[in-house]
């Protein structure tokens, strides 16, 4: 048995082909159904009509019906593709004609960055790196160093205690003021020769000012070994500065006092904004304070256990960021501890 459907015209057929293009999705489905259905769409029936047609005409006929079918399949999937094209386009972006947004990068902070090219410096010298606790006691902080017992330093209001007052040194806990009681902290782990450079972070109370922070980075350096002197000192440092400012930086060596040093020596770096003319970064005096220094007083070499009269040694103690703001000519060392993106991101892509 078969369904009477009576058959649309070939051009009728021909008009719904165009039309496929502006058809929703729904829309689509349903006109697929109706035309190539099986049991009653258009074509079938078409088909269906050949044994009604004059002999001389059905091959003709099937033949353009079947051309048709071909050509509404191939309609149907284009369609179809097309509109699955534009839900997925707009679903997943909007506006294809916004630009893309621009991704955050996380980076190392600039004066990170600053004490991985110092340690980097002394790494390829032969230092290794040490660290020691950032809560230490008063005996490592500052009496093995050699202040004396009434040094005002040491008084309460000059560091962050964390334990109220106590006769024993050893139990008078303190936010460590410098890295150089970890100097100590070395020796004591094993026999000279000792070559490291120790960074970290150390507290004061001091203003947040345009050069002071309560909290900031150190780095100190050790080298003690038989037959060390004040020449090594020098040329290491002198090298050290070559290194990190630039071959033609200009140093100089003014006398200064340590506790724990004997000579001491403060080093300078000709001011990298004013070239040694004078400007506010320099306090108009040409030069900019980098490191203190000296040769290693032989009562700490004793009270870390380090025979003096065999080994000699030196040491510093720098601050990285003053060297960032030296290096970069950030004019307040507070802009590097702020946070502030904008200052921040100009040191993403800086080289480490
Ligand atoms: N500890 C000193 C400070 O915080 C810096 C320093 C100076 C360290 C001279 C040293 C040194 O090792 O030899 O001000």
């Amino acid at each position: 048995m078969t369904d009477h459907v009576t058959p649309p015209s070939l051009e009728q057929l021909e008009e719904r082909l165009k039309n496929i293009d502006t058809l929703d999705h729904d829309a689509l489905e349903v006109e697929s159904i109706a035309i190539l259905g099986r049991k009653s769409g258009a074509l079938t029936a078409a088909l269906r009509s050949i044994p009604t047609l004059p002999v001389d005409e059905r091959r003709s006929f099937g033949a353009a019906v079947n051309a048709l079918k071909a050509r509404f399949e191939e309609a149907f999937e284009a369609r179809r593709s097309a509109l699955e094209g534009d839900a997925g386009r707009s679903g997943l972006s909007g506006d294809l004609s916004m630009p893309a947004r621009h991704t955050w990068m996380g980076a190392v902070h600039p004066v990170n960055q600053v004490v991985h090219a110092i340690l980097g410096i002394f790494r390829d010298l032969g230092f290794s790196v040490a660290t020691g606790p950032e809560v230490e006691d008063e005996w490592y902080n500052f009496l093995s160093l050699n202040f004396p017992p009434d040094h005002p330093a040491m008084d309460m209001h000059d560091t962050m205690y964390l334990a109220g007052p106590s006769a024993d040194p050893q139990n008078r806990l303190l936010l460590r003021t410098h890295t150089s009681p970890v100097q100590i902290r070395v020796m004591q782990g094993g026999p000279p020769p000792y070559r490291v450079v120790i960074p970290g972070v150390v507290y004061r109370r001091d203003p947040f000012d345009a050069s002071h922070a309560p909290a900031f980075n150190q780095i100190e350096g050790l080298a003690v070994d038989e037959g060390i002197g004040f020449v090594d000192l020098k040329a290491t440092l002198t090298h050290f500065a070559h290194s990190f400012f630039g071959s033609a930086a200009d140093v100089r060596f003014r006398p200064s006092f340590f506790p724990f040093t004997e000579p001491s020596a403060e080093m300078d770096i000709r001011c990298q904004l004013c070239a040694g003319t004078g400007c506010a970064a320099c306090k108009g005096t040409g030069w900019m304070e980098i490191l203190g220094c000296g040769m290693v007083h032989p009562r700490v070499l004793e009270n870390a256990g380090v025979d003096s009269e065999r080994y000699t040694g030196w040491a510093f103690g720098m601050g990285p960021a003053r060297m960032c703001l030296a290096l970069y000519g950030v004019p307040d060392i507070r802009m590097l501890y702020e946070g502030d993106v904008r200052l921040l991101s100009q040191f993403a892509g800086a080289p480490e």
